[in-house]
């Protein structure tokens, strides 16, 4: 049976950023891989918008510049070989605190022999510098895959560290498929709430 569009958590992560994001915003893909999610970040803020683009392999890193490349995007990004872990770092000092979207796509490199993955270590110290570059009103996204090796144990801090972010300070949201077999991917969508949201925040359960 083909996957429906409705199935696929990096479909629903794409239609809900690309909804917020206009050209002139900042974001970071932090896993950045074939630079598939980089092309969207990237069609989404140009021109006057620009992406960081992070992954730990140089292979990553050239495929990512050449899909750039071919759809002619490439100064709209700057991709970026290093650990996500260090993305406070590696944000220029004046976009702090105004990134619009984080994006992460965990695992490992399609098309590579898994090799190399994503850590729970380092994914939770990427999602800490993450919550405090963006913008308030800014999207943390972050698909999830725990059927491989050390997935699981990665799916479960990314869940925990979700579940303990301040429902004052964010909105947090998992997309999930419920009755699919074989751990399926998922998605955890979190907003930073802006400043006139929070007293709202700390007040209601349900809206
Ligand atoms: C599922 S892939 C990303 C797919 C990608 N977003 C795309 O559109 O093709 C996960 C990527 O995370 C990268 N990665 C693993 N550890 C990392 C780290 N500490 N910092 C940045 N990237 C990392 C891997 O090299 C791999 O390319």
């Amino acid at each position: 049976m083909a996957a429906s569009r409705l199935t696929r958590p990096l479909d629903y992560v794409h239609d809900v950023l690309g909804l917020r994001l206009s050209s002139g915003d900042f974001a970071i893909d932090a896993t950045a891989g074939n630079g598939h999610d980089t092309l969207f970040l990237a069609r989404c803020v140009a021109p006057a918008g620009h992406v960081l683009a992070v992954d730990v392999q140089a292979r990553a890193v050239e495929r990512t510049r050449e899909r750039l490349r071919e759809a002619g995007l490439e100064q709209s990004v700057d991709v970026v070989e290093g650990s996500h872990a260090d993305l406070g770092r590696l944000t220029a000092p004046d976009r702090r605190g105004k990134v619009r979207a984080v994006m992460f796509n965990l695992g490992f490199l399609p098309g590579s022999d898994k090799d190399v993955i994503t850590q729970p270590q380092t994914t939770i110290a990427a999602l800490e510098a993450a919550a405090d570059l963006l913008a308030p009103g800014g999207l943390l996204s972050i698909v999830v895959y725990s059927g491989h090796d050390g997935g699981a144990a990665e799916a479960a801090a990314v869940l925990a560290w979700c579940e303990s972010r301040d429902a004052g300070r964010w909105h947090v949201v998992q997309y999930r498929q419920l009755n699919r077999p074989n751990n399926p991917p998922w998605a955890i969508i979190a907003e930073k709430m802006a400043e006139s949201e929070k007293a709202i925040g700390r007040t209601k359960g349900n809206d």
